[in-house]
This record gives structure tokens, C-alpha cells and sequence, in this order.
């Protein structure tokens, strides 16, 4: 009889219910015709497992029930265990299991002749954490060169935990050129008023950071960020693209630019390279360094072509020079001296360093200064440096500007300088006529 007592309990264990892991999952034990013995499988912790069934009656055992087998086993592994309690037990707890494991189980009950064959297996999956405590919010790394700043908001959890932690680990890569080289792992225990950490001394490499909270019971769920270290600031600035040279005097010339447009790459300060045009000699070349968007070259030379380019530094970084602009010093200073009344001498001392031979130098002269330059007297002259202007008015303030040609073209003018004509003296040209008639 004993036999048939075990044979009734060759029970189905069978999944009946519980969609929430934090829910006791009820299974039946259902044995054949006889009255269903419902069992429940349940978490309280992410280590353990509690089952719960309903005792058989001696009636539907027919015999003494005196011990139950629970066989378990994670569902990935192979090997089973087993544990036994009385018969007078209706519940048992599975403890030291792994937390987010699935697991299946399933009970025989045994009489004084040995056991009855066992239920079908059941799965029951273990707590990922003892009371979930949530991801840090907000995780967000700034990638440095070699560093990775890593920040977050608190978890929601923040009055309960203790503490956080962040791993970093160096992610698998297809870039053989790492060789066999050990992937680093750091795990870092931080404080729980910790907002962010800096990573520092990482190699250019991809990386996954987590970042969770832990209690003194259990550790909370991690936030993740994948990425790599910052390549960027060591990507090469453009150079500006829109770039000004006037002539500031006949030794200086402004040169202004404009930043360079769709450029992410922070920007230190420009070097702008100066050069006589069409020089291939590399002493005549000179830099100069900048931090705002122009400058006023000096110790140019006189009339003299010049090549300009602009290069932006980033940090650690130059950017490649801009095309070339061109400007061309303005001439030297004109002297003028009023010789009579009525002339002027103009000369001008020829420029040092012109660009090419020079063609022709114009005069332009005026009473107003603010009158258009077309409408300036224009007098031309071939090479010859000294020019005498007659017919003048005198008492009269007059203005003169220079400018020279090349076979390149016009160059432009000097800055205006003016002279004065002196009145004319009746007693002063008397005695230059007596002079005259005394001489003759
Ligand atoms: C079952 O029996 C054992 C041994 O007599 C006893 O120690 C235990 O407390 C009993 N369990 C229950 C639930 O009565
Ligand atoms: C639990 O395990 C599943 C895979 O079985 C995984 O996707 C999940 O991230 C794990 N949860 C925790 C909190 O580790
Ligand atoms: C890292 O980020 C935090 C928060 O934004 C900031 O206070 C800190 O200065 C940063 N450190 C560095 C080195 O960038
Ligand atoms: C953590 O916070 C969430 C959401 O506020 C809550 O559901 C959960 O029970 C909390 N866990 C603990 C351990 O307090
Ligand atoms: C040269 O630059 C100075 C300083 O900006 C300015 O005052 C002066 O007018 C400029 N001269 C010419 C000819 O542009
Ligand atoms: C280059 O320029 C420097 C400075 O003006 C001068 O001393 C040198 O002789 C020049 N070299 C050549 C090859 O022209
Ligand atoms: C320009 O920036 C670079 C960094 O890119 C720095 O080394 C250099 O000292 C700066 N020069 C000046 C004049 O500020
Ligand atoms: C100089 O020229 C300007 C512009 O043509 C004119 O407005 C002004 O009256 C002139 N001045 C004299 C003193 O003629
Ligand atoms: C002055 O005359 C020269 C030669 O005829 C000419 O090239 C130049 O354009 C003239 N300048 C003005 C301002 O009229």
C-alpha cells in the first residue's frame, strides 16, 4: 500500500500563475483525480526561494507522509540539488542562490519505503535586488583627451543608500593594433554625496561606464554610458575664412578675420604669417600670434607687397594657414616744400621694397580734402622722384597724396599730407624785379 501512497503523488507541478517577479508564484500540485495541493514559490530576497504547500491528508497519501525531496537546479547549470524535510513540514526556504537566476524546482514526497516520483519541474526566477533600488538619473561623461568626467543626479533611492559606486571598463575593440593588451576594469567606491568623478589617464579607447548606488544590503541598478575618450580637441581648427588687409601707414598694415564658420573645435588664439610677396627667402618670413580676430603688423617696409595667412590654434593643436591675401604698403612719406607763392616741390623718397618696377608715380592735390578723389588734380610722373607743382593760389592750405604703379598696376595712394602757400609779398617780388634789372 505504501507503493500506491507514493504513486498518488506522482503529481504535475505545473506553472499556474504570477507574471510579477515580486509576486509569490503559485503552481498546483495536481495529482491525478484526487484534490489539487496548490504550492507557492516565492522571493523575499534576491538569495532565496520559499515554498509553501498543503499537506496531504493520510487519505489521499494512503500512508504516512514522512519526508519531502526538493530537487532544484539554475536553469543554465546541470548539476541538481536536493534537500529533504519532514513530512510534518509545509513550507521550506531555499537559501544562497544566486540573485536574477532562474531556477526550477520540484518536491516528491517519500513515505517509510522511499519516494514517489517528483512533480514536474517548476521555474521560479530570483530578485535581481532585495528592494530595487534605481539607477542614478541624469548619468552623463564629458570625453576628454584622455579623461572621461563623469556626472549624475541621485538615485531616487538617495536617502536609503550609502553610497556609490562606478565601474569603467574598457570595451572589446576591432582595432587589433591593441594587441592582446589587458582590458582594464576599475571599480570605484565613492561617497554618497559624490556627484561626479574624473577618470583620468585613459588610453583613446571605447569604454562603458556604470554608475549605481548600493545599500548596506545590496547594490542598485546601474546606469550605463558607452563611448569613447575625446578625439576632437585634437582635431586641427579650420582657418578663417574671411580675411582683411589695409594698409595702415607706409610700415604697418591692419589685418582682420573672421572665426571660422561650422567649426566645433575650440579655438586659443591665430598665428598669422607675414612675408614680402613672392619671397622664397624664410628669414623675410615672421609670425605673429593673436588671441583676438586681427592685428596691426608693424616694421613693414614702405610700398612693399605682402602675403598674409591666418592659422587657428586649438589646444595642443594648429590648424592648417589660410589661403593668401595681398596688400601693399603704403608709399613714404612725400615732402613738400613751398618754394613761392605759386609752386610747390614735391618729392618722395622711392620706395625700398616695391612690387616690380615702378611705371609711374601719381600726384593728387586739392584745397578740399573732402572732396571725391577724381575730381583732385592729377599729375604723373615717369620714375623721377621730384616733381615742382606750379600755378598755385596763394594763401591757400593745399592737400597731396602719392601714389606709385608698377607694371602689377596702381598701388594705393599715401596719406595725405598738406602744405601752405604764402601770400604774395608786393615788396619781396619788387626786389627780386630790381634785383633782376640790377643784374642785367
Ligand atoms: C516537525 O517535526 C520536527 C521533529 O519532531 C520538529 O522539530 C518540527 O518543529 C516540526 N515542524 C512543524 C512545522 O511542526
Ligand atoms: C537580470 O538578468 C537579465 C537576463 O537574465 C538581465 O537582462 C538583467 O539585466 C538582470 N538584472 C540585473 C539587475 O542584473
Ligand atoms: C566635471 O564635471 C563637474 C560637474 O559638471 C564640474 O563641476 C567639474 O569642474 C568637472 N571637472 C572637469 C575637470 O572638467
Ligand atoms: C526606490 O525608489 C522606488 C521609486 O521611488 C521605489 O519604488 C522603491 O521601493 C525604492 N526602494 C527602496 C529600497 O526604498
Ligand atoms: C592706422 O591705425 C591707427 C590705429 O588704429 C589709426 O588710428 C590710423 O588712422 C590708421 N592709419 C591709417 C592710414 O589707416
Ligand atoms: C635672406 O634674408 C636675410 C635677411 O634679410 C638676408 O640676410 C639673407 O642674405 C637672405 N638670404 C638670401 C638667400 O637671399
Ligand atoms: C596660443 O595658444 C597656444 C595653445 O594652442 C599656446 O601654447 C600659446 O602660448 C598661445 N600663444 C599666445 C601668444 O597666447
Ligand atoms: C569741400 O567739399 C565738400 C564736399 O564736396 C563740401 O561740402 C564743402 O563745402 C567743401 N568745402 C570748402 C571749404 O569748399
Ligand atoms: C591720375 O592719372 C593717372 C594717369 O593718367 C591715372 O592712372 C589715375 O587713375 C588718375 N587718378 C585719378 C584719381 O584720377
Amino acid at each position: 500500500m505504501a507503493v500506491e501512497s507514493t504513486i498518488y503523488l506522482l503529481c504535475l507541478l505545473s506553472l499556474f500563475c504570477g507574471p510579477s517577479r515580486q509576486k509569490a508564484i503559485s503552481l498546483e500540485l495536481s495529482c491525478g483525480a484526487g484534490p489539487s495541493h496548490v504550492l507557492s514559490i516565492a522571493s523575499s530576497s534576491p538569495t532565496d526561494i520559499r515554498l509553501m504547500w498543503q499537506p496531504l491528508s493520510t487519505q489521499h497519501s494512503r500512508g504516512a507522509v514522512t519526508r519531502y525531496r526538493i530537487e532544484y537546479s539554475a536553469m543554465d547549470q546541470d548539476n541538481i540539488y536536493s534537500v529533504e524535510v519532514g513530512g510534518n513540514e509545509t513550507q521550506f526556504t531555499l537559501r544562497e542562490l544566486q540573485p536574477n537566476q532562474t531556477y526550477r524546482l520540484r518536491i516528491a514526497a517519500g513515505t517509510g519505503i522511499g519516494f514517489g516520483v517528483s512533480s514536474e519541474w517548476a521555474q521560479h526566477q530570483t530578485l535581481a535586488n532585495y528592494n530595487q533600488i534605481f539607477a542614478p538619473t541624469e548619468l552623463k561623461v564629458r570625453a576628454k583627451v584622455s579623461s572621461l568626467n563623469v556626472t549624475w543626479h541621485p538615485s531616487p533611492n538617495h536617502t536609503v543608500v550609502s553610497g556609490y559606486k562606478l565601474s569603467c571598463q574598457e570595451m572589446e575593440s576591432d582595432d587589433t593594433s591593441n594587441g592582446h593588451r589587458p582590458l582594464l576594469m576599475h571599480t570605484i567606491r565613492l561617497r554618497k554625496k559624490a556627484r561626479y568623478h574624473i577618470l583620468t589617464g585613459l588610453p583613446d579607447h571605447q569604454y562603458e561606464v556604470r554608475v549605481w548606488a548600493f545599500t548596506k544590503q545590496t547594490d542598485g541598478a546601474a546606469a550605463v554610458w558607452k563611448g569613447r575618450t575625446d578625439k576632437t580637441h585634437n582635431r586641427p581648427p579650420l582657418p578663417p575664412s574671411i580675411i582683411q588687409a589695409l594698409a595702415n601707414s607706409s610700415t604697418s598694415i591692419w589685418l582682420r578675420w573672421e572665426k571660422p564658420r561650422f567649426s566645433n573645435v575650440r579655438i586659443i588664439n591665430y598665428t598669422v604669417r607675414c612675408s614680402p610677396f613672392g619671397t622664397t627667402n624664410a628669414s623675410l618670413v615672421s609670425y605673429h600670434t593673436s588671441s583676438v580676430q586681427e592685428i596691426l603688423l608693424g616694421d613693414l617696409k614702405p610700398f612693399t607687397r605682402y602675403e598674409l595667412a591666418v592659422q587657428s590654434n586649438g589646444v595642443d593643436v594648429a590648424g592648417p594657414f589660410s589661403s593668401t591675401v595681398q596688400e601693399t604698403t603704403l608709399s613714404d612719406e612725400l615732402q613738400l616744400n613751398a618754394l613761392y607763392t605759386s609752386s610747390v616741390l614735391v618729392s618722395w623718397r622711392p620706395p625700398l621694397q616695391p612690387n616690380g618696377i615702378i611705371t609711374s608715380y601719381t600726384i593728387l592735390y586739392s584745397t578740399n580734402m573732402s572732396q571725391p578723389e577724381h575730381t583732385w588734380n592729377n599729375v604723373s610722373q615717369d620714375t623721377i622722384t621730384s616733381v615742382e607743382i606750379r600755378g598755385l593760389t596763394s594763401g591757400t592750405q593745399y592737400f597731396f597724396k602719392l601714389g606709385a604703379s608698377t607694371e602689377m598696376g596702381p598701388g594705393p595712394y599715401s596719406p595725405v599730407k598738406d602744405v601752405n602757400i604764402p601770400y604774395l609779398d608786393i615788396p619781396t617780388v619788387t626786389g627780386i624785379i630790381v634785383g633782376v634789372c640790377l643784374g642785367l
